[in-house]
């Protein structure tokens, strides 16, 4: 297994097994020189959003690194993800429309609901779900994504999607240890989408715990790479995110080892801790 080791999704296309995740990199500069080292350092999966406002350097790093690499634009995955202000069928037919100009490419591998309409602030949340959805499915069915998902879905939010024409492929919600969203992820891995955690070391804040610690010890590798592991073998596929190289390749450093099932229930059982407190329902 590698960075490139692919899983398949419910539609056929495959997609990288761990992700650079972009999220907070909004200066132009930092955003284009991380992604171009992770994507230098093995990744081949990265993870962008116009919330973000850095598609456009997201997208030169794709290019400049391609115009001098083995590489071709297939052998990249590549997400980006529609605003919740621009729910419902016209306003994400534009938006997308926006993010490939910003991103300069001619295809996304993965394109996404960012959040769900949520009966906290919209009344006809369901309609409006499957509004948004429509449009990507058009945008879908058009062949400029190779696959369409959700971010930030709970079950109940893709239970409005379930009878659609085209599933989710994806659901690509906050996962970090303590944090594991059993309900969802049993829902989605039970029915075919996968799940992918963003922020999987908890913005940092999951980082350090006493549990972890031994078990980085005991393993030989730092807390960031057990956490990444542990979703690994959770079938999940983490979004990490770093502007440090030596991290960048740090956390691409988790292919030579596997934690034990008995371990990997020890990070199952911890107490939340490093969590956003962020809800699509609040
Ligand atoms: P930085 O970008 O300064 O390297 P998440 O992926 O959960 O969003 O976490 C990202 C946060 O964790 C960022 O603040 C990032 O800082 C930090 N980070 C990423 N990788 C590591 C690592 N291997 N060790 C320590 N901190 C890390």
């Amino acid at each position: 297994m590698s960075l490139d080791t692919r899983i398949k999704l419910n539609n056929g296309t495959a997609i990288p097994c761990v992700g650079f995740g972009t999220y907070k990199i909004k200066d132009g500069n930092e955003a284009y020189a991380s992604t171009k080292a992770a994507l230098e350092n093995g990744y081949v999966h990265v993870d962008t959003a116009a919330f973000y406002e850095n598609e456009k350097y997201v997208g030169n790093a794709v290019k400049d690194f391609l115009s001098v690499s083995d590489l071709k634009r297939e052998d990249l995955f590549i997400t980006s993800k529609v605003w919740k202000t621009e729910a419902g069928y016209e306003k994400t037919l534009k938006a997308f429309e926006r993010t490939m100009d910003e991103i300069g490419l001619d295809y996304l591998d993965l394109y996404l609901i960012h959040w769900p309409s949520s009966y906290a602030f919209d009344d006809d949340w369901e309609n409006t779900n499957r509004s948004t959805w429509k449009a990507m499915m058009e945008i879908y069915k058009s062949g400029r994504v190779k696959a369409i998902g959700v971010s930030n879905f709970l079950t109940h939010h893709l239970n409005a999607l379930m009878e659609s024409e085209v599933i989710p492929a994806v659901d690509q919600i906050e996962i970090n240890p303590g944090f594991m969203q059993e309900e969802t992820v049993k829902f989605c891995q039970s029915n075919g989408i996968l799940v992918e955690a963003w922020s999987p070391l908890g913005r940092g804040k999951s980082l350090a715990h006493p549990v972890l610690e031994e078990l980085a010890a005991k393993y030989g590798k730092t807390v960031a790479q057990i956490i990444l592991r542990w979703d690994i073998q959770h079938d999940i596929v983490p979004l990490p995110k770093s502007v440090h190289e030596e991290r960048i390749i740090e956390n691409a450093d988790v292919f030579d080892f596997e934690i034990s099932d008995e371990d990997m229930n020890k990070i199952d059982d911890m107490e939340p801790y490093g969590n956003s407190g962020h809800s699509p329902d609040e």
